[in-house]
């Protein structure tokens, strides 16, 4: 789809991120687990506020019934946590080496109110090029179920998964998937999707770092 925007997202985003993160996981999570396991996933879901002061956090908007809507949110990371949200367990803050280690594509989003409408799409071409441009050549995340098809249809492939990411006995699994960056093709998608030049949005990631 067509007449998306983006712009890094900011402290003062932050309940707005948090209201949209519940009821994607509660809504679009449904086809995939049972309540009990939707309750469960919030615990390796939702708000990691390391990616809103790294400045790597996305919003996304997009014409809605009442003007511009608050459409999705999602990133990428430059650091060693793979999944998960600031309360989760397993996160580490060090810096990963972009020319041995992935790059991390993080908390992803989507309204359900703007779901299949190229949302999640973009997040992930964002991520793409703004990890190219700090140096890295491919990209893993820890994948839902409800994430695997988008990740699927971007060309991620399954490397691992564990049965029971909560360790609660829910069974939620995590899949770790793997993709190597294609720099050209992220930045035809941004492009198809905003409107926006190439030279522009390169500014703007740039921007975002050197703040
Ligand atoms: C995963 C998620 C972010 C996808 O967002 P989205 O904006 O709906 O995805 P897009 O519209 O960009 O989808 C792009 C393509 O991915 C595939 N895809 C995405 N969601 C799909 C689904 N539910 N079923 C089948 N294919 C799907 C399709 O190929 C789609 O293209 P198409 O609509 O032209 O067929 C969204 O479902 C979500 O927020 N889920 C709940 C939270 C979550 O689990 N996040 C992932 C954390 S790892």
């Amino acid at each position: 789809m067509s007449g998306l925007s983006w712009r890094i997202a900011e402290g003062a985003d932050l309940a707005a991120i948090s209201g949209l993160q519940k009821r994607s996981i509660e809504e679009l999570q449904k086809p995939y687990l049972t309540p009990a396991q939707i309750e469960s996933s919030k615990k390796t879901m939702g708000l990691d506020t390391q990616l809103i002061e790294d400045r790597t956090y996305f919003m996304i908007e997009a014409d809605g019934a009442e003007g511009r809507a608050f459409a999705g949110c999602g990133g990428w990371g430059r650091r060693a946590t793979l999944f998960g949200g600031s309360h989760s367990a397993g996160r580490s803050d060090a810096f990963l080496d972009p020319e041995k280690e992935p790059a991390r594509i993080r908390a992803m989003y989507a309204n359900p109110d703007f779901a299949r409408r190229g949302v999640g799409k973009l997040l992930l071409a964002l991520g793409e090029l703004a990890a190219s441009e700090e140096g890295f050549s491919h990209m893993t995340l820890g994948a839902t179920l409800a994430g695997m098809p988008l990740y699927e249809a971007a060309g991620f492939k399954e490397v691992s998964r564990v049965d029971d990411a909560a360790g609660d006995g829910f069974n939620v699994p995590v899949i770790t998937m793997e993709k190597p960056i294609d720099r050209d093709h992220a930045v035809r998608v941004i492009g198809d999707a905003t409107g926006e030049p190439q030279a522009r949005i390169i500014e703007r990631l740039a921007a975002a770092r050197s703040r």
